[in-house]
């Protein structure tokens, strides 16, 4: 992308709407703006980062075994009533009524329309298990909306849903889906501590919350400080392998991390002073296991292997798609704007051309953009006529982990400057070398420049 063609519209001043850091960042960054209260419009560079994420998400849900599919966002009210919640959910449910005055709610969650998907469709424990997901806009009414867009109304959650024979079946699928999250979380460059939590609205015993530290986010945390070195890596998991699942889900959540619902005075005193911890942090997923909660009263049954029916056993599990834009900023700025993590970059690298309309600098730009977009990177290229401070300013708010820096003296002497955001530091090499690197920098994200091959045919949804 070059940089005259796109609409990226930076704020110079800071919004005064906007009272943390990632809020401030995502709007003067022109990634976002406000349609209204707690309802965003996604603008270019706010809807890639978007999308780089639930690539993510898709790929590590896919891995674990789940299926992709997409739920509509309005639902029927009568399905709401069968599992009781219609009522139940108050003032967070926007409810709407359509000409012919059937009740109608935009979807906060989906447990009650996957229910009915799956009784209209199995009917035998033979077709056990199964876990769908989608991606999807879910609406809450907020009292509250703030935080631009995490605390939203309109937010675009993933949520997951697991249908088992039997609860034992059930807590390998909640732990398939501990060990997918932690994965997908770290791959975004974040860290996400399972804690104990509370189930709220969608009831059940087991539940863990994933929570990013941060000073600004609005849950109360408390933990051992141990479980902060805990990192799943590059381990291979088999999925289906209930010891494996179980033996990262118990590494994961042995330690003592609880949110302040389920806190536990006692209990945390056991813990060695000097590895007490109280903070604050960010909920990004939250996964439950609740049983028959839903297949109960809904009649989500299946033949078992002795012929008769039995209710399923359910969990669900959401990851907070939108929030967590917020979240990994928050984890990762400084007084110039934001820095992305790798994995998530909205653009691989930037370009800037110092002396734009010098016929050197202009063919080697052109040169470098069209070497890593041959090997399927991403770059943005800064050929507008702004001067110099000013486009390592806009580079600089807008977070690309690498910049390419070409002017006429360098190429005197057959160099760019390449150059980290995250450390500030550059190093001089030729063009061919930049690219080169950059290529290696970005390797681990993209499997395909490892093998050197130009990446044919790229689609927007590779993951499907
Ligand atoms: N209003 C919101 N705006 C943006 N993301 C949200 C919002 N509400 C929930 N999420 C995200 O969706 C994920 C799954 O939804 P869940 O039902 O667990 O939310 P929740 O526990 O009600 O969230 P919270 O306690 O923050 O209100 C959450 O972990 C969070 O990351
Ligand atoms: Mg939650």
């Amino acid at each position: 992308m070059r940089l005259s063609r796109y609409f990226l519209p930076v704020l110079k001043e800071n919004p005064a709407e906007a009272q943390i850091v990632s809020h401030r960042l995502m709007l003067r960054a022109g990634m976002i703006k406000q349609a209204q209260a707690g309802i965003y419009s996604w603008l270019p560079l706010g809807f890639k980062v978007l999308r780089k994420l639930e690539n993510i998400v898709h790929e590590e849900q896919i891995r674990a075994g789940h299926i992709p599919m997409l739920m509509p966002t309005l639902q029927s009210a009568d399905l709401w009533r069968e599992s009781g919640r219609y009522d139940d959910y108050g003032e967070e449910m926007l409810r709407i009524t359509d000409r012919h005055g059937r009740d109608m709610l935009f979807g906060p969650t989906n447990e009650e329309l996957i229910t009915d998907i799956f009784r209209g469709h199995v009917s035998s424990y033979k077709d056990l298990p199964l876990t769908l997901y989608h991606i999807q806009w879910k609406f809450r009414d907020e009292i509250r909306p703030r935080f631009g867009v995490m605390r939203g109304r309109e937010f675009l959650m993933k949520d997951g849903y697991n249908f088992d024979l039997t609860k034992e079946d059930a807590l390998h699928s909640y732990n398939r889906h501990l060990v997918s999250y932690i994965r997908t979380y770290e791959r975004m460059g974040l860290q996400a501590i399972p804690m104990r939590a509370d189930s709220g609205p969608i009831g059940g015993d087991d539940t863990h919350e994933f929570l990013v530290l941060a000073e600004t986010g609005e849950s109360e945390v408390f933990y051992d400080s141990k479980v902060t070195d805990i990192r799943l890596g590059e381990r291979e998991i088999d999925y289906d392998s209930v010891e494996q699942c179980r033996a990262v889900m118990e590494e994961f959540t042995s330690l003592y991390a609880r949110t302040d619902e389920t806190h536990d005075e006692a209990v945390f005193n056991q813990i060695p002073e000097e590895r007490r911890r109280s903070a604050r942090g960010i909920e990004v997923g939250q996964i439950f296991y609740f049983g028959t909660k839903y297949s109960d009263p809904m009649g989500a049954t299946v033949q078992g292997p002795d012929g008769k029916p039995v209710p399923v056993h359910m969990g669900s599990h959401g990851i907070g798609v939108s929030r967590l834009i917020g979240a990994i900023i928050e984890a990762s700025h400084d007084d110039k704007g934001i820095i992305w993590p790798e994995g998530v970059t909205p653009f691989h690298c930037g370009i800037v051309n110092l002396k734009q309309g010098d016929a050197e600098a202009d063919a080697a730009c052109d040169q470098l953009y069209a070497a890593l977009t041959a090997i399927g990177l991403e770059p943005l290229y800064d050929d507008t006529n702004e001067r110099a401070g000013g486009k390592f300013a806009t580079m600089d708010l807008i977070g690309l982990p690498w910049r390419i820096t070409v002017g006429p003296r360098g190429l005197k002497n057959g160099v760019v400057e390449l150059t980290s955001r995250k450390t500030g530091e550059s190093v001089e090499l030729s063009p061919e070398e930049a690219v080169r690197k950059v290529a290696e920098i970005y390797a681990p994200h993209h499997p395909h420049l490892a093998r050197e091959e130009p990446m044919a045919g790229r689609s927007f949804h590779t993951w499907l």
